[in-house]
């Protein structure tokens, strides 16, 4: 037996009686229950404000477990899989008539991922059952990368949010579907586009909501701050024209001049792209708690990670 700890205990009870628990990811905290559960599953909805048909991703600790989940693997997802589970990449299969429709919005594919998390990996290995988990959000609103942004959108509904630290990755996984056995991108996230493309060759990117009936939540306006947002080329001629007075802003690796000292979020120094999308929702979440007249977002660099974040901040900034 290895020894674990109190709160995981909780959370195995919990999720026995068919309860949703808030668990760390290393993308993002997710809102988990039992995926056989129709119960648990209702409540996920029920407590995310969020419509039916938008499916939940399924996270399992062993590829193995896939057997009871899915009815193909393609050559290529296997590839993808061995390159990058655990971690944040979720795959879209055909799936097996026993996963519930609740599950997967009535589809017949089923999105399925292996975190890379030591809490939740040792949680799901406890479980008889793998568990579904969209963001810990309410829809629409900013993900949540520590357990105090859960707290802050839910502490009256959950039983227990599992202590798991910030979020490394801090931004969704990256969503993989295939056609014909070729991989299909629907949503940008953790993993490079190019970081796939070297792995499973070159890739169909489909993640504008006009392109991809395929993945029912990739709305145009998503992530979105409560606070009015705009994604701009130059943070410092947009301060020089504008007649905002209180503004925030969002930039890659340089301090702002001329904005008070909190509402700055520079989230790399070193111009380091990984570090910009860990800090990215913690930002948005910080400058969206001060009352801003608007924040102000700078647009990233089209390359690696750089197109995740700028994916991100178009969706937070459309109206
Ligand atoms: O990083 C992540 O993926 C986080 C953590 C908690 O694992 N989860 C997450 O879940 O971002 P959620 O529910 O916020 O986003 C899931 C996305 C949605 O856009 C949904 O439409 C898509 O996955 N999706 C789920 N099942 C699908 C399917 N069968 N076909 C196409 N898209 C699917
Ligand atoms: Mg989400």
């Amino acid at each position: 037996m290895s020894i674990i700890s109190s709160d995981i205990h909780k959370a195995i009870a919990l999720l026995n009686q068919e309860e949703v628990v808030a668990i760390p990811t290393e993308t993002v905290y997710g809102l988990a229950g039992n995926i056989y559960s129709e119960k648990a599953i209702r409540k996920i909805f029920d407590v995310k404000q969020r419509p039916l048909f938008n499916p939940l991703i399924v996270h399992v600790h062993a590829v193995d477990q896939l057997e009871a989940l899915v009815s193909e693997f393609p050559e290529k997802a296997r590839l993808l899989a061995d390159a990058f589970w655990p971690g944040p990449l979720t795959l879209i299969l055909k799936k097996k008539p026993s996963v519930p429709d609740l599950i997967t919005g009535g589809k017949d594919s089923v999105a399925v991922r292996i975190p890379r998390h030591p809490v939740t990996l040792e949680l799901l290995r406890h479980l008889d059952f793998p568990l579904a988990a969209p963001s810990a959000n309410p829809f629409n609103r900013i993900s949540p990368t520590s357990s105090k942004h859960v707290e802050a959108y839910f502490k009256d509904r959950l039983k227990l949010v599992l202590e798991g630290g910030d979020c490394q990755a801090g931004i969704e996984s990256t969503i993989i579907g295939f056609e014909d056995g070729e991989p299909v991108l629907y949503r940008l996230g953790s993993i490079a586009v190019e970081e796939i493309e070297q792995v499973a060759g070159p890739l169909s990117i489909r993640n504008k909501k006009e392109h991809a009936p395929e993945a029912p939540g990739m709305l145009a306006k998503h992530y979105a701050p409560q606070t009015k947002t705009l994604l701009v080329e130059d943070i410092d001629s947009f301060i020089q024209n504008t007649d905002y007075a209180r503004i925030g802003a969002i930039s890659f690796s340089e301090y702002v001049k001329g904005l008070e000292e909190e509402r700055v979020q520079v989230l790399s120094p070193a111009g380091d792209l990984k570090e910009a999308a860990s800090n990215l929702y913690s930002a948005l979440h910080k400058l969206d708690s001060l009352g801003l007249d608007i924040i102000i977002a700078q647009r990233f660099p089209e390359e690696g990670l750089g197109k995740s974040i700028n994916d991100r901040l178009e969706r937070a900034t459309s109206s």
